[in-house]
């Protein structure tokens, strides 16, 4: 069966999220209002899900239809055929968004979008009453947008942000979907140096490492569709497989962090553990910025440094943008990278930035200042 499906991503991610849809192979990607379409089968719809570093989640579109009524929402949730999707004890909550539309009471729109799937349950198995105690789960979201609704079933389950190596937290972590998408976004290949000074419990550093080394990022998590019938366990098997083969479990990396907290270092070496990627050249050690010192060429500094809103003072973050900027100039042939919610970013660092990218940090709006150095010749292969 062919599935139309949708990845959802943080704001300004989207153009990351198409990419790795592309050069995953999937069929007609398209972006509309920060939901990226595609289509795929069942391998497709597992294999996303296992690869996609920087969705949140991957949903299947079961049916849209223009809806200004309950009565529209009802009939439309009827057409669909629940009972050949959910096994009979399966659960299946209901969630509702609405954005510019006639129908706004979320609570009145899930009670009408799941009568109606428990009536078409009802005809199918021959039962009034559905216990929902199954393995099977089929979070399904009623998504309302200028009379316009959508129905769609969350294929993840938790979200894609959660990979099972962090387990416990920093103060202001990055979430990891965004870290990938800011190291995709960098010209950061696996043959070079890369740096981050201010690694917390090492977020940016493994997600670089996970995609350096062709690591799926879902490869040891469970999702929402390995629980459904309609999708065969051969299926879900062969897409694991085929990521577990493609897996470089022998190259060496050069990824180190720093950071002045020996705290969120003893974080950072847990995550390393959690993630399976000791000994593959991926090192987080105490270094306060002001110490960072190199003699390699060519280095690539991603980072996170404190905005000045949830750690440091302002003045103190941006204390730190110029010692940031300072690296660079030093360094003529490194790039630096930068998330930063701090419009003055620029004026701190003592340059303007060759390119600048609006991205959510949380709920946090932010820049990714870009500073790309020379290519490195010949090993030069931009990852995006
Ligand atoms: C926003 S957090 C980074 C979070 C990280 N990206 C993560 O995912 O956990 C900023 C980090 O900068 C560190 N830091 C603050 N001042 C520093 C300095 N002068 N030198 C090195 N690290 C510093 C803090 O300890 C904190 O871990």
């Amino acid at each position: 069966m062919q599935y139309h499906l949708i990845a959802t991503c943080s704001l300004g991610l989207e153009a990351v999220v198409a990419r790795e849809l592309n050069n995953l192979g999937m069929s007609n990607v398209r972006s509309d209002n920060g939901q990226i379409h595609f289509e795929a089968d069942e391998f497709g719809l597992a294999k996303s899900n296992i690869w996609l570093r920087s969705a949140d989640r991957v949903w299947w579109l079961v049916k849209s239809f223009p809806c200004h009524t309950f009565e529209e929402l009802f009939q439309g949730m009827k057409t669909i055929p629940w009972g050949e999707i959910i096994p009979v004890n399966g659960r299946f909550p209901v969630d509702a968004h609405s954005h510019n539309s006639t129908l706004t009471s979320l609570p009145a729109i899930q009670r009408t979008a799941k009568k109606a799937a428990v009536e078409v349950m009802q005809n199918k198995y021959r039962r009034l009453v559905f216990t929902e105690d199954g393995s099977a789960h089929y979070p399904i979201k009623v998504f309302l947008v200028k009379d316009v609704c959508s129905i769609m079933v969350d294929t993840s389950g938790s979200g894609l942000h959660r990979r099972g190596y962090r387990t416990l937290n920093a103060a202001a972590p990055l979430r990891e979907t965004l870290a990938s998408a800011l190291v995709q976004l960098s010209y950061w290949n696996k043959d070079r140096l890369l740096i981050d000074p201010f690694c917390g419990s090492g977020t940016i550093c493994l997600e670089a490492a996970m995609l350096g080394l062709n690591m799926a990022p879902g490869l040891t998590r469970k999702f929402a569709y390995e629980t459904w019938p309609i999708i065969e366990e051969r299926v879900c098997k062969m897409a694991l497989q085929e990521a577990q083969d493609t897996f470089d479990r022998h190259s060496k990396l050069n990824i180190q962090g720093y950071d002045n907290d020996p705290q969120v270092l003893k974080l950072a070496n847990f995550h390393l553990q959690k993630v399976g990627l000791q000994g593959r050249g991926i090192t987080f050690n105490l270094r306060d910025i002001a110490q960072f010192q190199s003699d390699e060429e060519y280095g690539i500094i991603i980072t996170n440094p404190p905005y000045g809103e949830r750690l440091l003072e302002r003045e103190e973050a941006e204390e730190l943008y110029k010692v940031l900027g300072n690296i660079k100039r030093g360094l003529p042939t490194w790039s630096v990278y930068s998330i930063s919610s701090d419009p003055q970013f620029e004026k701190y660092f003592g340059q303007q930035a060759k390119r600048k990218r609006k991205v959510y940090n949380g709920m946090i709006a932010c820049n990714y200042f870009q500073y790309p150095g020379p290519p490195k010749k010949f090993t030069q292969n931009r990852v995006f």
